[in-house]
């Protein structure tokens, strides 16, 4: 069946002009996370994704391996799969088998990106009922109607969740809650683990991370005409136990200025722009958020180390 494709999420070049120079202006400067993802930056993540030293992504992939089946047990009886922040669809694919799916509902910032990956889908499903939403659901949640009537299991693996606050995660997660309709929340959540383990998987010795991090100036320069010179900023990243994240910062190694139509920031040697937290979760502490947001009947799944945990939860 041909897929279905929504595009609601429309870029505004000025808000993201604003909202980049007001963030670089702020104390601390700061870089939203999301402008991480251009097209190096999305490639530069997948390089990410192959690092020895990066363990979340095949730690997740090995639990549905081992346990896709029993989790389709656990929470049997939803044909309509959701899939937030779809990018290629590989990891919800891996699913329709166990768990039945029928209807498979791609969500991203941008359809045409998942319009080529739901052509792939089509091929290998041509039964499956396809649809590609354009969303920015890191803002709000709602799913159009055309996507069809739940119940709807939800599905957001890769620890996507740990780039939230734990204050925006409630919201967020009570929006994923009335999206399911009565259906139910499969999501990967990264655990807290040795610091060192921690602390590689974010600054590796090939510097892929740091790429992927300094890239972020090139895109601000593109999005918002700050200019920034690469060579002047290196990548920090380090666990704050207090605050149980990785923060990934941008460090000036000498005295610079930034400049950009209209304005200017001096940046002293050491001074850093902070560009994203991933938080890493205790198990009890997000089986109460998820309790929190109106989820029950939980279910998890970790590996033998216990580095990383899928929960299965009731809307
Ligand atoms: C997308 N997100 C779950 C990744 C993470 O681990 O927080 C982004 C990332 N940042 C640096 N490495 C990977």
């Amino acid at each position: 069946m041909k897929p279905l494709l929504i595009q609601l999420h429309q870029s505004d070049p000025e808000a993201i002009r604003a909202e980049l120079l007001a963030g670089l202006a702020a104390e601390p400067a700061t870089i939203a996370p999301k402008y991480l993802y251009d097209a190096l930056g999305a490639r530069l993540f997948a390089a990410i994704t192959e690092l020895p030293e990066y363990y979340p992504t095949r730690t997740e992939a090995a639990i549905f391996a081992a346990h896709a089946a029993e989790m389709a047990r656990a929470l049997p009886g939803f044909a309509t799969l959701v899939d937030l922040g779809a990018g290629n669809c590989e990891k919800a694919a891996r699913l329709f088998a166990p768990f039945g799916v029928q209807r498979y509902v791609a969500v991203d910032i941008s359809v045409d990106y998942l319009a080529a990956s739901l052509e792939g889908i089509r091929h290998l499903h041509p039964h499956m009922e396809l649809a590609g939403v354009g969303l920015d659901f890191s803002a709000r949640l709602a799913l159009p109607p055309e996507v069809g009537p739940g119940p709807r299991l939800m599905f957001y693996p890769g620890s996507s969740i740990g780039n939230f606050t734990p204050e925006a995660a409630l919201p967020f997660l009570r929006d994923v809650h009335a999206a399911a309709q009565g259906g139910g929340l499969l999501i990967g959540v990264d655990l807290v683990k040795p610091v060192a383990v921690l602390e590689a998987a974010y600054d590796d010795p090939l510097q892929v991370t740091a790429a992927f991090n300094r890239n972020l100036l090139a895109n601000a320069h593109r999005l918002a005409g700050a200019e920034f010179s690469l060579a002047d900023w290196k990548h920090v990243a380090f666990f704050n136990r207090a605050a149980s994240r990785i923060e990934m910062h941008l460090e000036a190694v000498r005295a610079v200025t930034v400049r950009w139509p209209g304005g200017e920031r001096r940046f002293a040697a050491g001074a850093r722009i902070h560009t994203e937290n991933s938080y890493k979760w205790r198990r009890e502490d997000f089986a109460a958020l998820l309790a929190v947001a109106g989820f029950r009947d939980l279910c998890c799944w970790t590996d033998a180390r216990n580095w990383f945990a899928v929960f299965l939860a009731k809307a």
